[in-house]
């Protein structure tokens, strides 16, 4: 059975499910670097704070994004916050303020983020669906040039 964009029903039903796994991560990771934006303290302040907003700004783009593709596979987006808290991989950072512990959060997110981008591409080669193995390819490469500049920063 194929849906109305020509893709295998079944395949593109289990493809929905992984980007909604993806959705709840990054509506974590997106909270998260407001928090890292908002309570930073020390001599990076000035840095990390407009850093993360960059992150943030990114991340919200990416929410919406991923939100419209579930749509155009014909499945749902999670919306809510309770079901963003039992989907998600990524863990909720709290009252973190030294800059370090920070990056290397974001680093962590990242990492997790990349881990299930990577099962997603492959899923989406499976099932034939270019549009979300552009998107996955995307992100995966800007999110490796990201993550070699974060930890340089911790060097
Ligand atoms: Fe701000």
């Amino acid at each position: 059975m194929k849906n109305l964009i020509g893709l295998d029903k079944a395949k593109t039903q289990v493809l929905a499910t992984k980007l909604n796994e993806l959705l709840a991560d990054y509506q974590l990771f997106y909270q998260n670097l407001r928090g890292f934006h908002w309570n930073i303290k020390g001599r990076d302040f000035f840095e990390l704070h407009v850093k993360f907003e960059e992150f943030y700004d990114d991340a919200v783009i990416k929410v919406d994004e991923i939100a419209e593709r579930i749509l155009t596979l014909e499945a749902e987006p999670l919306h809510t916050f309770s079901d963003y808290l039992k989907t998600a991989t990524i863990k909720e950072a709290k009252g973190v303020s030294d800059g370090s512990k920070a990056v290397k959060a974001v680093v962590e997110n990242f990492a997790t983020l990349i881990t299930l981008e990577r099962e997603i591409l492959a899923l989406a080669g499976d099932a034939q669906d270019e549009g979300t193995v552009s998107l996955m390819s995307d992100y995966i490469a800007q999110t490796e040039k990201t993550l070699w500049m974060l930890n340089s920063y911790l060097k």
